[in-house]
């Protein structure tokens, strides 16, 4: 099969012949058509995560995937060969075996059947960035009918989810990013938008939200997270995937959110896809040739909704 393998830390990635996984006990081969591409993945192309993420070299990175079912190993009997399925495949004891690749080698308690009523390439775009804002608002931020929610870094993958899945709760939703994204975060139902760029958010926010706001959601980190913090109502809660908290007031309610695989909540997500809740924006496909262009792009953090690599 062809991979994008990482051969050392800094280095760019490069498309190889690799050999074909067989899938384990309880494990399934699945042949991938498309894949998100996700900060983190230019964040491990660097090494940034080496302590935290066990790995050895060659790594194939990547962590989402939509493709077909090919192979069953022993006792895998969730899923028939010729399932189109999606995934987030991070994997805690090894991060070798990524995603952008022809192939990859997964237990079947990992993945869940793809929306019928989107591509792979929407579908592989889906599982890391909606797992996130899933756990982070519904979860963790436990938002709900009624509540304000203030959505930082609302025009990108997770944000873009964010905003969805706060609407779906009835939730009244400011969303914050730059102008030129209003126009689509308006689209999504946004309620608010507010440009980070000419006005500081917490001077502002007070009159939307007199009180402040239930539920800040940080997807942008630093100071941004700080500026969020000041928009809380009392007892408001901050939840961040990109801050650990420090230097926040101790009153502060907050959460740091590391996302994990969960099936069952992809299956929430793949219902609300079909039910047309949920939406999938994809701004690049990138051929996995063109890989390394596409973690350029993702890193400059300016990106609108999703990109993918399709296999
Ligand atoms: N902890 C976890 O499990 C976890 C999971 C997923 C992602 N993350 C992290 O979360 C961050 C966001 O991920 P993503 O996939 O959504 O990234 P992304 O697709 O690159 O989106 C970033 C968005 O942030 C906006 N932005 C940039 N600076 C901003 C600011 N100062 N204020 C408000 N918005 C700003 C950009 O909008 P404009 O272009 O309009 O500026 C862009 O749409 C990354 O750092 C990622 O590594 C963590």
């Amino acid at each position: 099969m062809e991979a994008a393998i990482l051969e050392e830390f800094g280095s760019k990635l490069s498309v190889k012949e690799q050999p074909t996984p067989e899938p384990g006990e309880g494990e399934l081969l699945v042949k991938i058509k498309a894949s998100g591409i996700n900060p983190v993945d230019a964040k491990l192309a660097h090494g940034y995560m080496k302590d935290r993420l066990p790995h050895e070299f060659p790594m194939i990175l990547g962590w989402d995937m939509a493709g077909i079912v090919e192979k069953r190993g022993h006792g895998a009997r969730r899923f028939s060969v010729g399932d189109e399925v999606y995934a987030y495949a991070r994997r805690p004891e090894l991060n070798n075996h990524g995603t952008f690749a022809d192939y990859i080698t997964i237990p079947e308690s990992y993945l869940a059947k793809k929306p019928i009523n989107i591509s792979f390439e929407e579908a592989g775009a889906i599982p890391l960035a909606g797992l996130t804002a899933y756990q982070s608002i519904l979860e963790v931020g436990k938002l709900k009918l009624g509540d304000t929610v203030m959505i930082l870094g609302a025009s990108g993958g997770v944000g873009s989810f964010a905003v969805q899945l706060a609407k779906y709760e009835g939730a009244q939703v400011i969303a914050v990013a730059s102008k030129d994204n209003h126009a689509y975060l308006k689209e999504l139902g946004a309620d608010h938008c507010l440009d980070y760029k000419d006005q500081k958010i917490e001077e502002v926010i007070w009159d939307i939200a007199p009180e402040g706001v239930d539920l800040v959601f940080d997807a942008v980190g630093g100071d941004t997270t700080l500026q969020g913090a000041r928009c809380l109502k009392e007892g408001g809660r901050l939840v961040s995937i990109t801050h650990k908290g420090d230097g926040l007031p101790d009153h502060i309610d907050f959460h740091y959110v590391f996302t994990e695989p969960n099936s069952r909540q992809l299956d929430h997500i793949r219902e609300m896809v079909e039910a047309g809740t949920l939406k999938v924006k994809i701004t690049k496909a990138y051929r996995l040739d063109d890989i390394n262009d596409a973690l350029e792009q993702i890193e400059t953090g300016h990106t609108t909704g999703k990109i993918i690599v399709k296999m």
